[in-house]
């Protein structure tokens, strides 16, 4: 079994799977190859790399997976039943580790679908989860929609999952339907109320319905939770999943209020936000967190020039650690002279100071023509500078 060790955080990435189910996301099989290759480099724990049940080509593709695989666990999803759980465990069994996960919905709403009483979903849920654990000591359980499942059902259910042999019980979010404070406690309740709590590990998987994904796995993490569920970008049903680029930069950044360590390489992250971006056809918003065109670029005159004096001013992280090369400073209408007197440095212009000031007049004017101010148009209003004199 994979057990975290003290302070370390258990990264799982469900890219492949979750992520996959955004509707029009779909990744073809070489792709799928090429995601799961960057996410092991990177030093991610657990790819689940598909629901082997769902077709012939999400089978293939686990199965691929897992041969290829060489340091991550191999995790494939499964419904509540034999035939899934078979199917799941043919695809990763070539893994050098496997895992099985293996899910029902226990909340009244999604208890009502199959339309089983308590005792028969907790029945079912022992006899599932025993058949996956004859098959592997790696068994992972999860009570869909748990945030909306009643507090009793919830801990009798995990309870049964433990005694039948997993050894990750990870409770989702659904419906992006918690908030912080709430997953936090229910995490830390069922880790001190439940029998047999001590023995497995406890993962958060959470949805961005309502833009709280990241903030309640972190949350949970503080409530004990030692493996988070994400996808690279947030890709996911719906609003998506839980960012695996905020959950690293944020334990990374905030180390000093949020004591826990991952095992993967930031200076990955760029580099594989760019590909998932690209398979995928999902495009990544320009002020997404850690990995949007803007995420570190300062257009204002002020903030221009704090950055040209000290990065420090306006950025809490260095653009290094996520993969970039550095800063950059677009030149628009909020730049400043400091500002642009660096780009025509970079550009290798040395101007004295009555010519700046007359190519800032026109910078500006140009700017308020224009949403962006490329290097040659500043080329070109140097040049015709020079041609007035
Ligand atoms: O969001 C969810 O509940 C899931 C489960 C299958 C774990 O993705
Ligand atoms: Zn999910």
């Amino acid at each position: 079994m994979q057990k975290a060790q003290d302070g370390r955080v258990l990264i799982f990435d469900t890219t492949l799977r979750d992520g996959e189910q955004s509707p029009g996301a779909t990744m073809s099989h070489r792709e799928k190859l090429e995601i799961a290759e960057m996410l092991d480099e990177m030093g991610v724990d657990i790819i689940e790399a598909g629901f082997p049940i769902a077709s012939e080509g999400d089978f293939a593709a686990v199965k691929a997976i897992a041969e290829q695989t060489r340091s991550a666990t191999i995790c494939g999803l499964s419904r509540a039943n034999f035939k899934d759980i078979d199917r799941a465990w043919e695809a990763v069994k070539p893994a050098r580790s496997p895992r099985i996960h293996t899910f029902i919905g226990t909340s009244p709403l999604h208890r009502a679908i199959p339309n089983l009483t308590m005792d028969e979903m907790a029945q079912r849920i022992h006899d599932t989860v025993t058949h996956a654990r004859n098959l592997t000591d790696n068994v992972q359980w999860s009570p869909m929609d748990a945030t909306r499942t009643e507090w009793d059902f919830l801990r009798r259910t995990v309870e049964i999952a433990i005694k039948a042999g997993a050894t990750t019980i990870n409770i989702p979010d659904t419906v992006g339907y918690t908030a912080p404070v709430e997953s936090a406690d229910l995490i830390r309740r069922l880790i001190a109320e439940v029998e047999g709590a001590e023995d497995v590990i406890f993962a958060t998987h959470c949805h961005n319905d309502l833009g709280m994904a990241t903030a309640n796995s972190l949350a949970a993490v503080e409530g004990g939770a030692r493996q988070v569920e994400c996808t690279i970008n947030g890709l996911g049903e719906r609003a998506g999943n839980t960012a695996l680029e905020e959950i690293v930069m944020a334990l990374k950044v905030r180390h000093d209020i949020l004591p826990y360590d991952t095992g993967v390489d930031s200076r990955k992250i760029m580099a594989i936000s760019r590909r998932v971006a690209t398979v995928s056809g999902f495009p990544v918003q320009f002020n997404k967190a850690i990995v949007g065109k803007n995420a570190f670029a300062h257009e204002s005159g002020i903030h221009q020039d704090g950055m040209l004096k000290n990065a420090e001013t306006f950025e809490i992280m260095r653009p290094e650690d996520v993969g970039l090369s550095g800063t950059s400073l677009p030149m628009g209408k909020h730049s400043g002279r400091a500002a642009l007197r660096a780009k025509l440095k970079e550009l290798g212009f040395d101007v004295a100071d009555n010519q700046l000031n007359d190519i800032f007049v026109r910078f500006k004017d140009l700017a308020d023509r224009k949403k962006e101010v490329f290097d040659e148009d500043i080329e070109a209003l140097v040049r015709a500078q020079g041609a007035a004199e």
